[in-house]
């Protein structure tokens, strides 16, 4: 009775399960998911090669020098950085009183001590990379609308991280004729900007790199492919700045993994060779079995 009942059960969700394919399939055939201009135009993000790439990168820190470089004097006056702090600089090998004077270089909110009113004051290294504006309703109303993202963590939170950043900032061009002639109605609105790597091709931000816009101290050649190469990097840095140790200690972790399964498999070896040597042969491997076989075979004249 139960496997009656089950049996029907099942015949009642396989049938619904039909049905809607049906139904589906039929609206499918009837009026397809119309293609959309995101679909057919964005573009996975461009090759990009970092020294930190790959199980045993490490940073350049030239290189990051240079995109911080870049983020302090372009990217600074949309985008904070409330993860990183301007201590965090060191480690990219600028000494104590470079750390200060970067950190002194910016102001944040503060309190006059001596009326208590909020004022504000120089940074100091112990304070995070603060946003330019006093709060998000400024940040949009500066921003058309739009809200310049944290940039701490964006390697991280995008698809694709430094290749994606790289890609975005050197990837502002004109809207493709054949995208106007397909999709009028995804013509870039006013005051936003055609960029293909960005998921919906408009984006608020104003292309943010030109050559030449910043001068680099180490002499390098200020591109705008090389601006975004540096401050990619850079973002790598803030986004992991443990990035080398994970790989060390990853390589180091993985040679002593290796090394204890070679050692635990000869010692399993060792210690079970005895035990088995003295495994007597059972079932018809048995010697006895086997000659107790061969007899009854003869006897039935069966030869082999
Ligand atoms: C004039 C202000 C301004 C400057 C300067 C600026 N940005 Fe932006 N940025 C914005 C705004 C506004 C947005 C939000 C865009 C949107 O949501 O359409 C944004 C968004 C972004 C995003 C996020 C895109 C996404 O996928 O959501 C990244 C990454 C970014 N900016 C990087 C940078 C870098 C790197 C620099 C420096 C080279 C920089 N920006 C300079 C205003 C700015």
């Amino acid at each position: 009775m139960v496997r009656i009942i089950a049996f029907f059960v099942g015949l009642g969700f396989a049938g619904v399960l039909l049905i809607s394919l049906v139904v589906n399939l039929v609206a499918y055939v009837q009026s397809p998911t119309e293609p959309t201009a995101e679909h057919e135009f964005h573009r996975e993000p461009k090759e990009l090669h970092l020294a930190s790439d790959g199980p045993l990168g490490k940073f350049d820190r030239q290189q990051l020098q240079r995109g911080y470089q870049v983020y302090k004097e372009v990217c600074a006056a949309c985008h904070s950085m409330n993860l990183v702090s301007f201590r965090d600089l060191a480690a990219l090998g600028y000494n104590e009183a470079e750390v200060k004077a970067e950190a002194a270089s910016r102001e944040v909110p503060g309190i006059n001590p001596d009326t208590g009113e909020v004022t504000t004051r120089k940074a100091l290294p112990t304070d995070r990379f603060p946003s330019p504006y006093a709060n998000e309703t400024a940040a949009r109303a500066a921003n058309n609308n739009a809200l310049p993202p944290d940039l701490s963590l964006m390697t991280k939170a995008r698809e694709g991280g430094a290749a994606y950043v790289y890609s975005l900032l050197t990837g502002y061009q004109n809207q493709p004729a054949k995208l106007l002639k397909e999709f009028p109605a995804a013509k870039t609105p006013q005051g936003l900007h055609y960029n293909p790597y960005f998921a919906n091709l408009n984006i608020a931000m104003a292309p943010p790199l030109s050559d030449g816009q910043v001068t680099y101290a180490d002499g390098t050649q200020a591109t705008r492919d090389q601006m975004a190469k540096d401050v990619s990097a850079f973002l790598v840095w803030t986004a992991e700045p443990k990035l080398e140790n994970r790989h060390r200690y990853g390589m180091a972790v993985l040679i002593f993994l290796i090394i204890a399964t070679i050692l635990g498999y000869f010692s399993y070896r060792n210690i079970w060779a005895e035990a088995k040597r003295q495994v007597a042969p059972k079932g018809p491997l048995d010697p006895e079995n086997k000659a107790k076989r061969n007899h009854a075979k003869g006897e039935a004249g069966i030869v082999g």
